[in-house]
């Protein structure tokens, strides 16, 4: 495992409690700890849970989602499309123009705005009248760059809906559950595309048809394959995590929706590896304090480790533990450490990318968060704590990701080495220097110096995005 120098080590001065905080670190140092042998056995465990999810329909925590997308884009897509991404902080509504083989993406253009937190908790008319109300007046700014382009008739759109959907067919799916900090009673069970059809009809905008129903790790590889034919799994880490890959169907026996899938081909499976779980998983009370003040206790909890909305959130618990039983604040319980979500993963990610000899990043973002005045000691603590919740989040993520290997037989292991591409996308992984670095070593020591040469880890920035838009062109009713 990578070693850690605790900022502790390395001086003090100021300020009491020291010592007590230093024994405070060095425990939540250890029981965050992921050796090797700990890792192998997460790894195995997930291969194990991913044949199980794919038995029966309750076989595993993680549901293993069949998403009936058989194909991928083959470069040949062209006219226009659209795509809607819901499911991440922001909400984006995209247009491209595909050109074909030669021309791939000859023009596109998107929006993004953040998503008022009153409607992730709030009615899902809302919050469809809301996606139908950025769609509609999206698609009626359409410039004749574009419409000269497009097919007669109704514009085809991919929908990425990045929680966990029970598919009927491509274009068609019942929300499970929220994950993320949604939470719309009344969305679940609802037709995700019957719902936004009938917000549509309620803008009386622009004809649009849902071609395409996607999870964002679905989009992601889409995206990634349309660019490089390696591409074998798609990866999120962003707000949450998730994955999915192809699965051969004489590999799948359990039923979806009382019927029995296609046992010819592969097909796409949405693992939803955010529900994973293994009792090799160290936890901490810090974990279990999250994850019970959490608006869905019991669930996701492989997520709540790794997934960006929650890093700055363990963060902040440990700083105010720290605080409270070590006086890392000169005695002072800060107020602002009290307020759930208050620190950001973005904030950790630069207080830990921080390498000034007076730690001053860390200084400054804890003054925005109203933390003044700190020692050096107390900032290096707080970057102790920002490295410790990386390097497992990252960890973790690379166990996952070798589960997924070698359940498809490309971990290396049989003695064959094939180039296998993973599409990565979310912000966790795009922003976080230090982050891609961990995975990248957690994924030699699991792999091997050998094999991890034919492993790339790819982030196709915005491939959801795009992957949506190719997956409703594949769909299109256009021909
Ligand atoms: C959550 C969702 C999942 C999504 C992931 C990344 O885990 O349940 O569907 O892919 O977040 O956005």
């Amino acid at each position: 495992m990578a070693s850690v120098l605790l900022g502790w080590q390395k001086g003090r001065g100021g300020g009491g409690g020291g010592g007590r905080v230093q024994a405070l670190i060095y425990e939540f140092q250890h029981r965050c700890a992921l050796p090797l042998h700990l890792l192998r056995k997460i790894s195995e465990a997930m291969t194990h849970e991913m044949t199980a999810g794919l038995s029966t329909e309750s076989g595993s925590r993680m549901p293993m989602l069949p998403t009936f997308v058989e194909k991928m884009p083959t470069g040949n897509e062209k006219g226009v499309y659209y795509a809607v991404d819901l499911g991440g902080t922001n909400f984006r509504v995209l247009r491209v123009l595909l050109g074909g083989r030669e021309k791939r993406v000859m023009k596109q253009e998107f929006e993004e705005v953040a998503i008022p937190h009153p409607l992730m908790v709030g009615t899902s008319a809302e919050l469809y009248d809301f996606i139908a109300k950025k769609l509609t007046d999206f698609v009626s700014r359409e410039s004749s760059e574009f419409s000269t382009h497009a097919a007669a008739g109704a514009r085809e759109l991919g929908l990425t809906f990045s929680f966990p959907i029970s598919q009927h067919s491509i274009n068609s799916g019942l929300l499970i559950m929220w994950t993320k900090g949604f939470k719309i009673a009344d969305g679940v069970g609802q037709d995700v595309v019957q719902a936004l059809q009938q917000a549509m009809n309620r803008q009386h905008g622009p004809k649009l048809r849902v071609a395409a129903l996607v999870n964002d790790t679905v989009g992601t590889m889409a995206g990634g394959r349309y660019f490089d034919p390696d591409v074998m799994i798609g990866i999120i880490l962003g707000t949450g995590t998730n994955a999915c890959y192809f699965e051969r169907a004489d590999n799948v026996h359990k039923l979806q929706n009382g019927k029995p899938l296609p046992k010819t081909g592969s097909m796409v499976y949405n693992m939803e590896w955010g529900a994973f779980w293994s009792s090799h998983i160290p936890t901490t009370h810090v974990d279990e304090q999250l994850d019970a003040e959490s608006i869905n206790p019991g669930q996701q909890l492989y997520e709540k480790m790794i997934g960006g909305m929650y890093l700055g959130d363990i963060v902040r618990r440990m700083l105010l533990k720290l605080a409270r039983e070590a006086s890392l604040f000169s005695g002072e319980v800060p107020q602002q450490l009290m307020t759930p979500f208050v620190l950001g993963t973005p904030e950790v990610s630069k207080m830990h990318a921080d390498e000034s000899i007076d730690l001053r990043v860390v200084a400054k973002t804890l003054a925005k968060i109203g933390i003044h005045r700190t020692y050096l000691h107390t900032r290096r603590a707080v970057h102790d704590v920002c490295d410790i919740v990386a390097l497992r989040s990252a960890r973790l993520a690379a166990a996952g990701i070798t589960g997924i290997l070698r359940k498809i037989g490309r971990d290396g292991k049989n003695g064959e080495y094939t180039r296998t591409v993973i599409a990565m996308d979310g912000g966790l992984y795009e922003h976080y220097a230090k982050f891609r670095i961990y995975i990248q070593a957690a994924l030699t020591e699991l792999l091997g110096e050998e094999a991890v040469k034919y492993v790339v880890l790819e982030n196709f920035k915005d491939g959801s995005g795009i992957g949506a838009t190719l997956l409703a062109a594949c769909h299109s009713q256009h021909g």
